[in-house]
């Protein structure tokens, strides 16, 4: 692996196997979009776990926070490194507990109230071509599911659980369940090999409510995480018996990803998609084989459809053609192009609301339907079991509508909670404002109503006169006791003549700014 240039040369074993197989081997060399090499710890290019999330894995993470449906599957033959770098080990985390980690990490620094966030993770085995829920305690006889689709929700499983998470821990305890109840065996290449295909899917819905319009917004966003089993030919792993049909039911669903990948990466398909030929593509799509087996069925959308998707193609140095077939594989995977949308809805409170009454209607329908179908004749239980499961989702979308109406009432609560407090200092200026107008103007009403009552004109000026000349015998007059010694008393009477003296000025002065006090108004206020 040459890290400048992102290729991978193959190299051809050495002459003396190459001669006891009798077949020719050549140099071949690929080139992807990113190459990784964890061979020896001690070499500057060894890539370490963390290498590979920041690679691609964070930038995933952006595409489902924007509202893309994401999905990154490792293949490779057993024993090269699917589980390691998709679940790792408790030392080494893979790019499933990273992304989680991303996740939440992410959620719990978002600053913008207004956004509500919703976990859901699923998680579940395609064994022997059979669905296995993986959140569930594993039963004798094991408890298959069945695969349905509709036109709502396109290709689904059956009754698998879909846990709700509030944190990365709950993630990790959900995570640790379905590792334990997987189906591992030891074969000759790998003591815990997974004999089954795991699909670790994470679903984030983002509802985001816009206070003005009492509108809000939906994105919802699928990761889908899976780890391959073993894509080795029988012989290589030595196994007979339940392992040897294990084997060629692994690589039943590995066979038909390989026919869906290569019908997928068809020039002429992707020539008709990129011109838009509607017609010419609908019909090519029909060959795709994916319903030849439960794990393309299932991936359909991740692997042609609506999904930005990434593949990690694992190699170890074991076996030049099971090697040679897995870069061939990713070569052709790397033409697939996919056409991922936005997955995001508007819906105003009013939109939410009705949606929530026909969902009510649906569930009344259906129940009546479903007492009808009781009092039926049983070959028709079939029929009636179709129906109570229809029955079943549709209650369960409710509850679900409802959770989140119920969110969008917190995010609304949250927001006026919000404005409130930030209009709380300018309120609370605005009242003192208010009262110290109040207070002005009672003592403007009060100067109004109480007017400061001034002599005439004539008859100030006569007495400013008096008092002029009462200031001058004041001033030049020499008051003194009998005694001869000036005493308190005529300090009391100096200073209330000079009070008496400025109080007058101060009359002048008012007399002149509000006129005849005979001509004031009454104001009312
Ligand atoms: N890059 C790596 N660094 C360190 N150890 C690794 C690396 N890749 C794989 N291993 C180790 O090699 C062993 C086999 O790897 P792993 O179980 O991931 O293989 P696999 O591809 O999932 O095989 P199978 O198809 O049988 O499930 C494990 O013990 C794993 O820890
Ligand atoms: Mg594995």
């Amino acid at each position: 692996m040459d890290p400048r240039n992102q290729s991978t040369i193959l190299h051809p074993p050495s002459a003396e196997d190459a001669k006891s197989n009798r077949k020719t081997y050549e140099e071949r060399s690929f080139t992807f979009d990113k190459s990784f090499w964890s061979h020896d710890e001690s070499s500057p290019h060894f890539s370490h776990q963390q290498d590979v999330y920041a690679s691609f894995g964070e930038e995933f993470l952006d595409h489902n926070f924007e509202g893309y449906h994401t999905c990154i599957f490792a293949y490779g033959q057993t024993g090269s490194g699917k589980s390691y770098t998709m679940m790792g080990t408790p030392e080494h985390p893979g790019l499933i507990p990273r992304t989680c980690e991303g996740l939440f990490q992410r959620i719990n620094e978002e600053q913008n109230t207004s956004i509500t966030y919703n976990v859901h993770v699923s998680y579940f085995e395609v064994y022997n071509e059979h669905v296995r829920d993986l959140l569930i305690p594993r039963t004798t006889p094991p408890t298959y599911l069945k695969i349905r689709e509709s036109k709502a929700d396109g290709v689904y499983v059956q009754n698998l659980t879909d846990s709700p998470v509030k944190s990365y821990d709950d993630v990790i305890r959900l995570m640790n369940t379905g590792d334990q109840n997987r189906t591992v065996a030891s074969t000759k290449m790998n003591d815990t090999s997974s004999r089954s295909h795991a699909v670790f899917t994470l679903t984030l819905r983002q509802i985001q409510h816009d206070i003005t319009s009492d509108s809000t917004i939906e994105r919802t966003a699928r990761m889908r995480l899976v780890d391959l089993a073993g894509s080795e030919r029988a012989n290589r792993t030595e196994a007979t018996g339940a392992r040897l049909r294990e084997g060629s039911n692994i690589n039943q669903s590995l066979t038909t990803l390989g026919r869906v990948i290569a019908a997928l990466a068809d020039p002429k398909r992707q020539r008709a998609m990129s011109r838009g030929l509607q017609n010419q593509t609908k019909r090519r799509a029909d060959v795709v084989p994916y319903r030849d087996s439960v794990l393309t069925w299932l991936l359909r959308d991740s692997l042609g459809g609506n999904s930005k998707t990434a593949m990690v193609a694992c190699i170890s140095p074991a076996d030049y053609e099971e090697t040679l077939s897995t870069l061939r594989y990713a070569d052709q995977a790397k033409q697939i192009r996919t056409r991922a949308h936005v997955n995001q809805d508007a819906v105003s409170a009013a939109e939410r609301d009705a949606k929530i009454l026909e969902m009510q209607e649906t569930i009344q329908n259906l129940q009546l339907h479903m007492n009808a179908a009781a009092a039926r004749k049983r070959d028709e239980a079939d029929k009636a079991g179709q129906e109570l499961e229809d029955y079943q989702r549709q209650v369960f979308k409710m509850q679900r509508a409802m959770e989140e109406s119920k969110a969008v009432s917190d995010v609304k609560i949250r927001a006026l909670t919000q404005e409130l407090e930030e209009l709380r200092p300018q309120n609370e200026s605005l009242l003192t404002e208010v009262e110290s107008l109040r207070r002005h103007l009672a003592l403007a009403l009060g100067e109004l109503k109480n007017p400061i009552i001034i002599p005439s004109i004539v008859d100030e000026k006569e007495n400013y006169q008096a008092t002029d000349d009462e200031e001058e015998g004041y001033e030049s007059g020499d008051y003194s006791s009998d005694d001869g010694e000036p005493d308190t008393w005529q300090e009391e009477v100096d200073s209330l003549m000079q009070d008496l003296s400025l109080f007058r000025k101060r009359v002048q002065v008012d007399h002149s700014r509000f006129g005849n006090p005979g001509q004031v108004e009454e104001v009312s206020v």
